[in-house]
């Protein structure tokens, strides 16, 4: 069996000049859970050139979507973001990543914190009956540089609550915060800065995130991961390793190039 399948481009959308996202064909084969990653690329010079991608469409759907950052020179995403609908990439069949709700023990609340395109994998897992049978509230913030990279703004604010599956569950229990840092917007700061300032209970009305009954998953850039592991080490969560159920998960937005 070929490591790679090729699939068609079906649609791509440009969120704005750093953002962009596009939707494939999906064979039969690829098989993940909301959470994890495929490896995704071109063949450039009869090579493959592959990273890893993490899912943003749901486990169940008939196609796939990834989320990317668009670097002028990055030897991969420079040559994606010109991607039309019709054209082929390559897909890996071994899915990657550790970002499973299962990974982590019972809990009241689980909080998807995330930055940039690091938001992908929680656009799965939000659309996963599962999230909504294990936790009472699903808390999903998504931080920016600027209200343009509030990508799946629509979805996560509107059109997810008309979902078949997932709707009813959503509207009643899905919390999302689009939180902004560099222009003014309703909710603006860091999400480590939401956290200790005490505002992101503020903004669910939920209680301040307490190791005792909330649990965590952690998506985007090195930097964010590190602060926010140390703040929520702080408040008694401990790393879920492989194999070992914790309190909180953490996941690079891998692709950087
Ligand atoms: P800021 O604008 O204050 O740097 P990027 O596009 O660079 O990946 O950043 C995405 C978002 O992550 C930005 O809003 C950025 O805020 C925020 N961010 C960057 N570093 C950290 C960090 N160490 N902790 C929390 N948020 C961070």
């Amino acid at each position: 069996m070929a490591a790679y399948d090729v699939e068609t481009v079906v649609s791509v959308h440009h969120w704005s000049d750093r953002l962009f996202s596009f939707r494939t064909t999906r064979s039969p084969g690829i098989r993940f859970e909301s959470g994890q990653f495929l490896m995704l690329g071109l063949e450039v010079d009869g090579k493959p050139l592959m990273r890893a991608y993490s899912v943003a469409s749901a486990n169940y759907e008939s196609h796939l979507e990834f989320l990317s950052i668009k670097v002028p020179n990055g030897p991969l995403t420079s040559r994606l973001q010109l991607l039309r609908p019709g054209e082929q990439v390559l897909i890996g069949h071994k899915p990657v990543g550790t970002l499973m709700v299962d990974g982590l023990l019972p809990g009241k609340s689980i909080y998807l914190f995330s930055t940039g395109t690091g938001l992908a994998p929680f656009l799965s897992i939000v659309r996963d009956p599962r999230v909504y049978e294990r936790f009472e509230s699903v808390v999903l913030v998504h931080c920016v540089r600027e209200i343009q990279e509030l990508a799946y703004k629509n979805l996560l604010q509107g059109t997810l609550y008309e979902h078949e599956l997932v709707g009813p569950c959503a509207r009643e229990r899905l919390i999302y915060v689009p939180t902004v840092t560099r222009q003014p917007y309703e909710t603006t700061g860091r999400i480590t800065e939401l956290l200790e300032s005490g505002r992101l209970s503020l903004l669910t009305n939920l209680p301040e995130l307490d190791g005792r009954t909330d649990r965590v998953m952690l998506c985007g850039s090195i930097a964010m991961t590190k602060d926010l592991g140390q703040l929520l080490e702080h408040r008694g969560l401990a790393l879920a390793k492989a194999g070992h159920g914790g309190h909180y998960l953490v996941e690079r937005a891998f692709v950087e190039q």
